[in-house]
């Protein structure tokens, strides 16, 4: 059976609770929105917005903690974004990576650590600009995967997300062929890795806009988006969640 298309909502660190007036214009126009339906807030607004979301839109977390508890100030335990109400939880976003060193493994452990709090892990994978100018985005790319995905992940707790760095909040995307041919590496990779690796959701990130929303989700094995920007108003991820149901 072909994997439920998932448009995943990524607010990184914008919103208050004012702006989760946009989760309740969503609910309204979208109420039986044909996909599933994530957003990703600001850990703070994991609760309050759970509350308006209803069950129309699923909501997650942005990262968490490889330990279950314990002394580590300022961090989140995938059982306490569990507990707040969410569902889902990014993991290995490229901006983690960067701004805070996570490496494969980190991003494993963490993986692990949501599966076991019961969360479906969103593992991001993607190639720098240099990387791709250096004929290397395939060889990053199952890298990533190898090493970022822990044993147990099967096609119900686990979600891969390809985000190019160099496409994020640039306004630039990659052809339909250079996702193509990304898109269905994932797919092969997975296989004796992931259970049911046919059925993992494989998302696109970078860029994604109610302009460029159908041509993309009509590329093979894509089946769905990781939106950042254009996920913090209705008005635009409306229109991409509709792109999303129609594909
Ligand atoms: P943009 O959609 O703003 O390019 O961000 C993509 C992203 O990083 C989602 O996780």
């Amino acid at each position: 059976m072909a994997p439920r298309k998932l448009a995943a909502g990524n607010w990184k660190m914008n919103g208050d609770l004012a702006a989760l007036a946009e989760i309740d214009a969503l609910v309204a126009d979208y109420p039986a929105p044909g996909c599933e339906v994530l957003i990703c807030p600001p850990a703070l607004l994991i609760h309050p917005a759970k509350a308006r979301a209803g069950d129309a839109i699923a909501i997650g977390g942005q990262d968490c903690h490889a330990d279950a508890s314990g002394a580590h100030t300022g961090d989140i335990a995938a059982a306490q974004l569990r507990d707040a109400g969410a569902t889902h939880v990014i993991l290995g976003h490229s901006e983690r990576r960067a701004d805070h060193g996570e490496t494969d493994a980190t991003v494993a452990a963490k993986a692990a650590a949501a599966h076991a709090a019961g969360l479906v892990a969103i593992i991001c994978v993607g190639e720098t600009e240099a990387q791709r100018d250096a004929g290397e985005t395939l060889a990053v790319i199952a890298a990533q995967l190898d090493g970022s995905i822990p044993d147990g992940a099967t096609a119900a707790n686990t979600v891969i997300a390809y985000e190019p760095v160099w496409a994020i909040g640039t306004g630039r995307t990659p052809t339909t062929d250079q996702i193509a041919e990304v898109h269905a590496l994932m797919r092969e990779r997975l296989e004796g890795k992931v259970a049911d690796a046919a059925g993992v959701r494989l998302l696109y990130g970078g860029s994604v806009k109610p302009a460029n929303a159908a041509e993309i989700f009509a590329i093979p094995h894509v089946d769905g988006a990781l939106v950042g920007g254009a996920s913090l108003k209705a008005a635009d991820f409306g229109p991409i969640i509709a792109a999303l149901a129609e594909a």
